[in-house]
């Protein structure tokens, strides 16, 4: 099937049934190996590895070349299908019993040597692989990884259109959405001042699909968040999206588990289903029984609530946390009695990064050991160790703190246990589903103390009427549905109704006026016989993570980016030349910094900015302050004279009357450095883009601790040159003393 002009046959195709067969095939050097004699290479392409020989008898000119060539270089060869000598076979290989005797070699291309051997699977240091991305991807590893995501993304195409689903492709350049996550924003050449947004989903325009009436949609979208990276997350990630019609949430949960067992035992046929049927937990029974809204249900770890127990008893801390509403969780531990001090320790920190403020402990051998069982007491001690089985050599974790701090705390401690423990060694293969039900709507923003939507504003309440009593206690017609610890997929039911929806923006605070700007479109919709829907979407790329075990979704992208959102092959994101970004009706504060920097227009933003007085005036070309002080027609005191200086720590700005001198002495002193002398004119080009005389006393736009004399306090009005000779700025001195953010100090003679 793989015939073509340069090739006969893939490189895993030959076996002992084409013995004797004259072949062609191409591929890279994997490795090379000189037997003296003979010379062997692996030669490999995507498909596998072929052993090739060359036999300085038999080869002839093919040898000479065998000599010369290296890893990586591309070679087309022909020979003849030999049975490997006895004692020689590779039985790992499928090629393993044979090898092609070459009698002709062609040197396709020569390569320069990598910067990491592509035959060792090392892990090198990431940022090397991620540079050179494409050697990196001729690996084994990558290369498997790859094909499975193909297969996951074929697998998921094949379901969802036997189901009658349709995939429909919707725009990138879109209007913002309110999703979370900070969007990326591209600027319009054709109207200008004005952005698209890169979607953070598609979920408006699959919305407006079910009002269009397709009734059952599905993308594989790619999807555009600016947030923070981590191992599971990446800027531009890949959804199955997906959103139905005439729907309830058992159904769209039906149809998705369907999908997610088909496609598991067609891309991970070695994967043992842990559950055939997903099970459902709500969000609370998830929180208060593994402390995540994600747990990974692969080991057991359950946590027990003695808050009851615990409530007035001889525990202070504990006694409180009840009396203000808080809650006291255990986590059992069996046989985890054997835990060091460094162990908890260890446990402790893990509860710390959630605010916990400590880790209580219980060990039970013969006797119960640990700081709360004295001041529990024996009889609630005991109790409590039967409320939750504890047996001997096992030790119970405590979290006491307010319900959200205490569950997060220790589901952190049950993820370090399960590693400690070594709980999921051997379940590498095993697969968790499961769905996570009655999110509430709403949290409260820890800033502003406004409620915020927790999974999207369109997302159907379960019950209205809680909306009207406490919209905080109001649940969610959403669900997620995780796998071994991770969310991979979220979605709702949505709602259909104008009133409904204006409720929900009424208690997230959001105007008629700002709904109509920002979702007016769709409010328009569905005021047109928008049908009952619902939908979610999949984390393609945590999925394919998972089938992969890999540790990070980096792993399965082709093109992946750094955690600071980095390509390093392409070096994006990069700067643009001045005049495209001209055109795009943009101007990058960060960019002058790199390129020619506009001195004067920066400071007249700041002061601008600042709502500050000033005046700019443009003048004949001046280099001296006595010729700036005739120009301008202001005095020789008003001008402020700013020099830069090198000192042992680097580069200082001076400024100072013009009608005054530097007294270095007491500038050293100020300046409380050593060594003291003035910048040259390439240095101070070099530090501040501006020609010498004309640096403005903005020594802080460089990155200059700036020293100001008293000599310009008895001046009401400053004047200066703004980066050139030809500009000057006129400001009130208690303006410019204001914004630049230092006293003065007296230097000046
Ligand atoms: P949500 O925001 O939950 O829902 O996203 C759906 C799934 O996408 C994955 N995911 C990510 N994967 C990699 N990198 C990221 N930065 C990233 N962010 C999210 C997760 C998540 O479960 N429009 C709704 C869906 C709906 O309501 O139908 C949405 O996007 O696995």
């Amino acid at each position: 099937m793989l015939k073509t002009f340069y090739r006969s046959h893939a490189c895993d195709e030959l076996s002992e049934k084409n013995i004797d067969k004259e072949v062609q095939l191409v591929g890279w050097v994997d490795r090379r190996r000189d037997h003296g004699g003979l010379i062997f290479i692996d030669l490999r392409d995507r498909f596998g590895i072929t052993q090739i020989v060359t036999d300085p008898e038999l080869s002839g000119n093919a040898h000479k070349i065998f000599e010369t060539v290296r890893p990586e270089w591309v070679l087309q060869i022909i020979g003849k299908v030999r049975a490997r000598p006895a004692g020689q076979e590779n039985s790992k290989m499928a090629t393993g019993k044979i090898e092609i005797l070459v009698s002709e070699v062609k040197v396709l291309n020569e390569a320069e040597t990598p910067p990491f051997e592509i035959a060792d699977e090392n892990d090198e240091n990431e940022e090397v692989r991620l540079k050179f991305r494409y050697l990196d991807l001729r690996r084994k590893r990558l290369q498997s990884n790859i094909v499975l995501r193909h297969k996951l993304l074929q697998a998921t195409r094949k379901f969802f259109y036997d189901q009658d689903f349709v995939e429909i492709e919707t725009p990138i350049l879109i209007k913002g959405t309110p999703e979370g996550a900070r969007e990326y924003i591209v600027p319009s050449r054709v109207h200008a001042g004005k952005f698209y947004v890169l979607p953070q989903s598609p979920q408006q325009l699959k919305q407006l699909s079910m009002v269009a009436g397709f009734d059952r949609y599905m993308q594989i979208a790619r999807c555009f968040r600016d947030e923070d990276q981590r191992g599971d997350r990446q800027p531009e990630f890949t959804q199955m999206d997906l959103e139905m019609s005439f729907v309830d949430s058992e159904d769209v949960m039906n149809v998705n588990e369907a999908a997610l067992i088909a496609i598991t035992k067609e891309c991970r046929p070695d994967a043992k289903l842990k559950f055939e049927k997903f099970p459902r937990l709500t969000f609370d029974d998830a929180m208060n029984r593994y402390g995540s809204d994600k747990p990974d249900l692969r080991y057991e770890l359950e946590f027990n609530d003695i808050s009851e127990e615990c409530k007035g008893c001889g525990f202070g801390i504990f006694a409180n946390v009840v009396e203000s509403g808080g809650v006291i969780k255990i986590l059992r531990v069996p046989s985890g009695a054997k835990f060091s001090r460094k162990d908890i320790e260890e446990l402790t920190e893990a509860a710390k990064i959630y605010g916990a403020k400590g880790l209580a402990w219980i060990k039970i051998s013969e006797k119960f050991e640990g700081v709360p069982v004295e001041k529990l007491g024996a009889d609630l001690t005991k109790k409590i160790v039967d409320k939750c089985g504890g047996e001997k050599d096992d030790i119970l974790l405590f979290a006491a703190d307010e319900w959200e701090t205490a569950c997060n705390s220790l589901g952190a401690v049950r993820i370090a246990v399960a590693e400690k423990l070594k709980l999921l060694e051997g379940k590498e293969n095993e697969f968790a589903f499961a769905w996570i039900t009655d999110f509430p709507m709403f949290a409260k923003d820890g800033e502003t103390g406004e409620l915020a939507s927790i999974h999207h504003p369109f997302t159907r309440p379960k019950n209205p009427a809680d909306l009207d009593s406490d919209p905080l206690k109001a649940r969610a017609e959403a669900y997620d549905v995780i796998l071994n610890g991770y969310e991979i997929g979220g979605g709702s039911v949505r709602i259909h109704e104008r009133d409904l929806q204006k409720k929900i923006f009424d208690i997230l605070k959001i105007s008629d006026e700002d709904a109509e700007r920002r979702f007016g479109h769709i409010l328009k919709a569905f005021s047109f016989g928008a049908p009952p829907h619902g939908g979610i979407a999949w984390g393609l790329d945590r999925i394919a993570m998972l089938f992969a075990g890999e540790p990070n979704i980096r792993e399965v992208i082709a093109f992946p980016k750094t955690n600071k959102a980095e390509d390093l092959m392409l070096g994006a994101p990069d700067i643009i030349p001045a005049e495209q970004l001209k055109e795009a009706n943009i101007r990058s504060t960060a960019d002058v910094k790199k390129t020619k920097r506009d001195v004067f227009l920066e400071i007249v933003e700041l002061l601008e900015s600042n709502k500050i007085k000033f005046e700019k005036l443009e003048h004949a070309p001046v280099k001296t302050s006595a010729e700036a002080a005739q120009v301008r027609g202001t005095t020789l005191e008003q001008a402020a004279r700013a020099l830069v200086w090198k000192t042992e720590n680097g580069y200082i700005q001076s400024v100072c009357s013009a009608a005054k001198e530097v007294d270095e002495a007491k500038l050293k002193k100020v300046a409380e450095v050593k060594k003291l002398e003035l910048a040259k004119p390439e240095e101070v080009k070099k530090i501040t883009g501006c020609e010498i005389g004309c640096v403005p006393p903005f020594g802080n736009l460089f990155d200059l601790p700036v020293f100001v004399d008293k000599s310009l306090e008895p001046e009401e009005i400053i004047v200066f040159n703004a980066g050139e000779h030809t500009k000057s700025i006129k400001m009130p001195f208690a303006d410019y003393i204001k914004i630049i953010g230092s006293k003065t100090s007296e230097f000046a003679k």
